[in-house]
């Protein structure tokens, strides 16, 4: 595999808008081009939420795609699966992932994915896959702590955040070759923590029945009825208007 472009910040803002940035520039960004930052000042979450991590104690990265329009669902199947791969392989084998990207372990997130897509018009510029992992963060007396862990809780020491980051970009590039195989598919669907589940996704509750190859996961309501609630999370994060 040919190497990567890397840009590396000690702070910046948010590494998926300097991603963004990057794919909208006039001469653009390579497919598999990295951005990794210490600390971000306006890290993103999703929903319009904002994603805080401590200087020195994540991994924060933005990884630039070129994939086809047909694989953007299965963008987000990727990043979720390389992380749970990734947390995994550092002890915490009861990792699982919380549709459609978040990765638990014991039922707390350690890990947030952000995929956005940047537009000009209706051609797809690329994607920015953002990855927030916790590695040595502690959360024990923090609001955060019934909530949230970090890799190092899991793997009962210190990590050093860089090996972690090298393991991760194995994981993503592995996933990557094989993004139109059903492999990915039925890999994301077999870790997925919560299918037989009482769940509440886009306004609807009910239990977790099933998810399809979109991506999209089945709630059953209380009357029975079955409603398919589509991940939407590749947000458009630069739409670029023409004219
Ligand atoms: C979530 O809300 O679960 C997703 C959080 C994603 C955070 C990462 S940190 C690196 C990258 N840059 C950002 O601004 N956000 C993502």
């Amino acid at each position: 595999m040919s190497p990567r472009l890397v840009r590396y910040f000690p702070v910046i803002d948010s590494t998926n808008q300097a991603a963004l940035h990057w794919l909208a520039a006039a001469d653009g960004a390579p497919d598999r081009a990295l951005i990794i930052a210490d600390e971000q000042t306006s890290g993103r979450g999703r929903s319009g939420r904002t994603w805080f991590a401590l200087a020195g104690t994540s991994v924060l990265i933005t990884l630039i795609l070129h994939p086809s329009r047909a694989a953007l669902p299965r963008i987000t199947m990727l990043g979720a699966l390389a992380l749970l791969e990734t947390v995994r392989a550092y002890g915490a084998a009861d990792a699982g992932i919380k549709w459609a990207n978040d990765v638990q372990i014991g039922g707390r997130k350690v890990c947030g994915v952000l995929p956005e897509a940047a537009w000009q018009g209706d051609q797809l510029l690329g994607v920015a896959l953002g990855i927030g992992l916790n590695v040595n963060v502690d959360f024990a007396g923090s609001p955060l702590d019934s909530t949230a862990t970090s890799l190092q809780a899991a793997a009962g020491r210190p990590l050093d955040r860089l090996e972690v980051l090298q393991h991760m970009l194995e994981r993503l590039d592995h996933w990557l070759e094989r993004i139109d195989d059903a492999a990915l598919f039925e890999t994301w669907r077999g870790a997925l923590n919560m299918i037989g589940r009482p769940v509440s996704a886009g306004g609807i509750s009910g239990t977790a029945e099933a998810v399809e190859a979109d991506g999209a996961l089945i709630v059953r309501t209380a009357d029975g009825v079955r409603h398919r609630v589509i991940a939407g999370d590749i947000g458009v994060g630069y739409e670029e208007k023409r004219g």
